[in-house]
């Protein structure tokens, strides 16, 4: 089994660097960590990076996820090709490209591109982002799902991941405590369907609904609460069509061998208790 710590990173191509770079930094409060030709790093916690923006095709996109201490990268590598998943092995250059010491890259069963990394950097300094957003570090990410049965029995049976809950066919997957690390929406191809910073209170998702609106950027999904992992969020619209949450009070499972997962509804009050209705068209 492909035993996974937490996702780390996500990097994106887009054709409006400079935009995307206002949004990071003006909109979201995350703090540019490093410029290289045609690439931006963000911080939004102690590690060197945790988005990164690129010049290119918005479809190109990449989910990357640390491998556990004892996970060799030859080994999984191998699993993955038995299976039928044509991997990449990171050359020195790609590695120094996302501050890590190695990874292999390939496609999840549905075509997202996924990294599996050893060695991912950790700063020093503390992030402090441009705008006081209140995040308290990057957080998970949904993934489009052309077959969600299919990718669940993939991320739990290939790798460690855990069902925490699923609302209709969506599994929310934890690789840790934390309720989610990764969670599969049900689309029609394959993308990042969230990306998630966590926040330090509900007075900041408060304000920062207040802030995007005023910015007339494009709320999407409350203020609202989860009935699964009982955080309170905000989902707005970010560079190229991308939705970006912020959410706080994620719960933790500590008691993994009795835990069972829940099923909750796939319409509107499974992903929100307070009424809030998402405009989001893998939540519909
Ligand atoms: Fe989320």
């Amino acid at each position: 089994m492909i035993d996974l710590k937490d996702v780390v990173y996500c990097r994106l191509g887009t054709r409006d660097l400079a935009g995307a770079e206002w949004f990071a930094t003006n909109v979201l409060g995350l703090e540019v960590a490093e410029r290289r030709r045609g690439t931006i790093y963000f911080k939004s916690d102690d590690r060197a990076q945790t988005l990164c923006y690129f010049e290119g095709d918005p479809e190109d996109q990449a989910t990357a996820f640390e491998l556990g201490r004892k996970a060799d990268l030859d080994q999984v590598a191998a699993t993955l090709e038995d299976l039928g998943h044509e991997v990449h092995v990171g050359t020195t250059d790609e590695c120094d490209m996302r501050m890590v010491r190695a990874f292999i890259s390939f496609r999840d069963p549905t075509g997202n591109r996924i990294e599996f990394v050893v060695g991912p950097e950790m700063t020093g300094t503390r992030y402090h982002g441009n705008r006081d957003a209140g995040i308290t570090g990057f957080s998970h990410v949904g993934l489009c799902t052309t077959n969600a049965e299919r990718d669940e029995a993939f991320w739990t049976q290939v790798c460690n991941a855990r069902v925490s809950d699923r609302i209709g066919d969506a599994p929310l997957l934890r690789l840790g405590t934390i309720h989610h690390s990764l969670a599969l929406f049900p689309f029609k191809k394959a993308g990042i369907q969230h990306i998630n910073h966590q926040v330090a209170s509900t007075d900041d998702i408060q304000r920062a609904f207040n802030f995007v609106r005023d910015n007339q950027i494009d709320v999407t999904f409350g203020p609202g609460a989860h009935p699964t992992s009982s955080a309170h969020f905000l989902y707005f619209t970010g560079p190229d069509g991308m939705t970006y949450e912020y959410s706080t009070g994620v719960c933790e499972i500590h008691d993994e061998p009795l835990w069972r997962d829940r099923q909750f509804h796939a319409e509107p009050r499974g992903f929100c208790h307070w009424g809030a209705k998402p405009n989001i068209a893998a939540f519909s």
